[in-house]
């Protein structure tokens, strides 16, 4: 049986703060569905009913697109061993870009990483729990550091053509222009 609450509890956190992984879905009317794996250090509890997530420049920005559109979103954890369970979250968000109203309040929960081009801001509606009997075992190896070096040796005329030649997200719904984080090229704080 699923077990609703509305909030995150200190049981649910504790949860969260073991996974190496994440899963966010988010759809726009008559979008595609996007569901998108995360990794990283990148997921922060900021209250039990906010959280918040760093997020890395892809080829894509769906997340992005969705929140804009619609704000509906799902985020999923689950346990890959003992106990069995799975968590989504389900909650109205929005990016905040690094020269926007409130960014320097987000960041400072995080370490900013190579790629970073914004941060989603959710307001939690609602929590599940769930069994996750059917989830497999498996064990964690390690981090991925392929998109951390792949944002540092970037070629920047090559990235910044290949933006340009698809704007928006696949279904042609408008997205936040963003820009990946550089070492030492954040605007300075609002005031
Ligand atoms: C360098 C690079 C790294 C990527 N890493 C991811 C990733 O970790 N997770 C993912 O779902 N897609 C990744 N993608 C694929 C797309 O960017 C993905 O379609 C897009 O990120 C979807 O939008 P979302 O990130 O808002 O979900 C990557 C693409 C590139 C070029």
């Amino acid at each position: 049986m699923a077990d609703f609450t509305d909030t995150l509890t200190d049981k649910h956190i504790a949860m969260i703060q073991r996974q190496p992984v994440f899963f966010v879905a988010t759809a726009a009317p008559d979008a595609r569905i996007n569901l998108s794996p995360k990794g990283y250090d990148a997921f922060r509890v900021l209250a039990p009913d906010r959280v918040a997530w760093l997020d890395l420049a892809g080829s894509g920005n769906e997340t992005n697109a969705h929140l804009l559109a619609d704000g509906r979103i799902t985020i999923m954890f689950c346990n890959f061993e003992q106990p069995a369970l799975i968590l989504r979250i389900y909650g109205r968000g929005k990016p905040v870009l690094p020269a926007e109203h409130g960014w320097y309040d987000l960041a400072q929960h995080f370490t900013l990483l190579p790629g970073t081009r914004q941060i989603f801001d959710i307001a939690v509606e609602s929590v599940q729990t769930s069994c996750g009997w059917g989830v497999p075992f498996m064990e964690y190896e390690r981090e991925r550091h392929t998109l951390l070096k792949a944002h540092k040796d970037v070629d920047e005329e090559k990235w910044v053509g290949k933006r340009q030649a698809h704007p928006g997200s696949i279904d042609g719904l408008p997205t936040t222009r963003t820009d990946r984080y550089i070492e030492g090229t954040m605007p300075a704080p609002e005031k």
